[in-house]
């Protein structure tokens, strides 16, 4: 499923030798180092801390480690494999051996390098990829699965990656969840047995689990401390991260695309190729692998990662679907006025025949509905620019419902088997496009460039997909290819969001899928962020965006300001503590603002204002967690840190009220120890400064003992509520 096409003729390749080696695979701070001797199996050797040149002379001997790097169902049938296939010949067995290598830098300082594995009994060949990048610590590995056999082959399992990771006290820390639940942490030791994450919804593959994981080798899990390894399979579609621990030494760990359901046949000369697996290594435990990932992610994974992301509001839950000229001219004039620089028009402008009133019919029929918008696109395109916000707009192009003008053209277009009735999950209508089919990629192709070129002054989209695959079966693949449709969806999405980006590169485009189910790696080279939670609780919040930032930095977190009741919880939270929460991601505003108080105006406004002033350090620094809300200490606190450390902002929330209830205090980190940093608040609501605002602390002084943080604020007395919460920039003196 790897989009990009190497062109390794061009480029300066360069075989390894002939008849084995060692293949070290170092990126700056790591080493994986593999043996590859022709005519045997590829084995690894080793993973972990930066190889010194002599280490790697002895390393096999010290390391005693000698696994299959991509072990195979043949030989030792009783152990975990990543691949299984049937061969035309019937016979299950697969006997791989290294025929070849190559590494090739390229143009853009990468480093890739291949292992041609081939089969001893058939014309069958699985090439083994890693690629580095200039400063990253992350490897990312894949494989390309070629038949030359003469009739069909069947893959039964075809796994992007393997890592045997030594038995020991080794924690896995993962994420689950659901609908308005997201990315709650887990961490727990390993188990004997088989230790499964998985995805089976066809669309949304991070709603009840995430398709990353990070083990931590040295017992239970650290922020700091401790050789930690992080593996994210970068992969929108059904998902089987695996581990399992047998009676042997190591832990086996095996991620790739969920083969259930999906055997997929290759003909003569056909190739499958598997979504990446990134994977990373820090001494500096859980901290240092989401660091890792998160700079990765932002140079080299994430849509226009580097750049800086504009504060917007989102109509949704200030309107629903009740779309109409004033209220979004008026949500426009709100946002500007209060410094924002987009507006996002959600759900509920569309449909002709069958307006979007509710959630029950219209998806498909993207024509606006000019009962609403009587001045259409180019009428709130004008009064945007005429307030001076840019402008952004809602679609879910890859379904529609049975009360839609394109099902009635088009009934052969969803996901649908002949012997069951369509059945659709939201609105009990809405049905999933069959992604596998052409025409409906070149249909959602259309829908997106026809907007974008109509409308260039549309500067956002948010890209929704709100069902799960409820009918299995396809009306396009032929009867014997049935078991190709997840994975042909999904090639068919990633290709159409190729051709979007080739032709649409400066729109910014965010990934919601009910909320947080879209936040997956192998999406994020076509958007630049994703949707968090439909649930903007703050308190939940600071849970749900603690464990998205295990694997995905600030930039690329949808994180809005909501209304009071919150519309999810119903949870009554002022407005300081809900802008203090939002700033720490891609801040947003989510809710009707004519119905803000004035005090919350306020609050919003110099929120809005602050953040623009800092958000460069929250987009694009360095995270550092310092105290977890999953620890239940009463507070919450992490920083983002330049990657010059010559700036700072220090998130501080506090998750429960008890009387005299003494917090922790809680320990910076990320500082250069020898700079002085001043103190700032951000937003403050209090009557009197902070004892140390303005006041100058050395780093070395703030990561040995944090700052005094009090536990309320100092407020009239009838403004006191039982939250309490803090924004403090932390800038280095020259
Ligand atoms: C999904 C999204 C929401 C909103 C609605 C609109 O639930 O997660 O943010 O866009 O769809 O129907």
């Amino acid at each position: 499923m790897k989009i990009q096409i190497f062109t390794l003729s061009l480029l300066c390749a360069s075989a390894l030798g002939a008849s084995g080696e060692v293949l070290d695979i170092s990126t700056h701070s790591t080493s994986l180092v593999l043996n590859a001797v022709e005519g045997s199996p590829l084995k690894i050797v080793y993973y972990g801390e930066r190889l010194a040149p002599a280490d790697l002379d002895a390393i096999h001997e010290a390391t005693g480690m000698w696994q299959d790097a991509y072990p195979a169902y043949g030989y030792n049938p009783k152990a975990e494999a990543a691949l299984s296939v049937t061969h035309s010949d019937g016979y299950m067995a697969t006997d791989l051996a290294v025929s070849h290598t190559a590494r090739t830098s390229r143009p853009d300082g990468s480093t890739l390098t291949t292992v041609t594995m081939t089969d001893r009994n058939y014309p069958f060949t699985v090439d083994l990829f890693y690629l580095t990048r200039p400063g990253s610590d992350v490897i990312e590995t894949w494989t390309a699965i070629t038949s030359d056999e003469k009739k069909p082959v069947t893959l039964n399992r075809f796994m992007s990656g393997y890592l045997p990771v030594r038995q020991g006290d080794v924690w896995l820390s993962s994420l689950y969840g659901s609908w308005a639940n997201e990315t709650q942490l887990t961490e727990e030791p390993l188990p004997h047995g088989v230790r499964m994450i998985k995805n089976k919804d066809g669309v949304r593959n991070s709603h009840t689990a995430h398709a990353e994981v990070m083990l931590s080798l040295d017992g239970r899990p650290s922020e700091t401390s401790g050789r930690t390894i992080g593996a994210a399979l970068c992969y929108p579609g059904n998902y089987k991260i695996f581990i399992d621990t047998d009676d042997g030494d190591y832990h086996h760990l095996f991620a790739g695309i969920n083969e259930e359901n999906s055997a997929y046949q290759l003909k003569k000369g056909e190739t499958f190729t598997t979504p990446v697996l990134a994977f990373t290594y820090s001494p500096d435990g859980l901290g240092g692998v989401s660091r890792n990932f998160h700079s990765w992610g932002r140079k080299y994974q994430l849509h226009n990662g580097t750049a800086s992301r504009p504060v917007l509001l989102n109509s949704w839950e200030g309107c629903y679907f009740d779309i109409n000229e004033p209220t979004m001219a008026g949500m426009m004039a709100d946002i500007a006025e209060m410094g924002g620089e987009l507006f996002v028009m959600d759900d509920g402008w569309f449909g002709d025949k069958y307006p979007r009133n509710v959630d029950n019919s219209s998806l498909g029929d993207w024509v606006v509905d000019t009962r609403k918008l009587p001045h259409g696109i180019n009428g709130l395109l004008d009064t945007a620019d005429s307030i001076g916000v840019k402008f952004g707009i809602w679609i879910e192009p890859e379904m529609t419902n049975t009360a839609s003008e394109l099902f009635e053209a088009h009934p052969d277009w969803v996901i649908k088997a002949p012997a069951l009735d369509n059945r659709g999950s939201r609105g009990s209508t809405q049905l999933v496009l069959d992604m596998a089919n052409p025409a409906v990629q070149d249909f959602v192709f259309n829908i997106v460039d026809t907007l974008l070129t109509s409308y260039p002054r549309i500067a956002y989209i948010k890209w929704d997909a709100n069902d799960p695959v409820n009918n299995a079966g396809s009306q396009y693949l032929t009867s014997d290819r049935q078991s190709h449709l997840y994975i042909d969806y999904h090639k068919g999405l990633l290709a159409t969001l190729e051709r979007i980006r080739a032709a649409h590169p400066d729109v910014i485009i965010q990934a919601c899928a009910s909320g947080g189910g879209r936040a997956n790696w192998g999406l994020m080279p076509y958007f630049d962020e994703f949707w968090t939670s439909d649930n903007n609780d703050a308190l939940q919040r600071i849970y749900m965006q603690w464990g998205t930032s295990y694997f995905f930095p600030a930039v690329a977190m949808g994180s809005h300001i909501s209304a009071s009741p919150n519309h999810q919880t119903f949870r009554r939270i002022p407005a300081k503590f809900r802008a203090d929460v939002a700033m720490s991601g891609r801040l947003g505003l989510e809710m009707q603002p004519k119905n803000m108080t004035d005090d919350e105006r306020r609050v919003v406004r110099r929120a809005i204002e602050d953040y623009k002033k800092v958000r460069h350090i929250i987009q694009q620094g360095d995270l550092y967690r310092l105290l977890s809300p999953f620890d239940r200490k009463g507070v919450a606190s992490l920083m983002y840190v330049t990657p010059e450390k010559d700036d700072a902002v220090f998130f501080w929330w506090k998750t429960e009220t008890f009387m005299n209830q003494q917090l922790p205090r809680v320990t910076l980190d990320g500082l250069d120890p020898d700079r002085l940093y001043t103190v700032t608040e951000l937003n403050p609501i209090d009557r009197r400064p902070l004892a140390v605002e303005g006041k100058t602390y050395s780093g070395r002084y703030l990561m040995a003992n944090g700052l005094p943080i009090p536990n309320t604020h100092d407020v009239e007395y009838h403004q006191n509520t039982d939250y309490a919460s803090r924004v403090i920039r932390l800038t280095a003196k020259e």
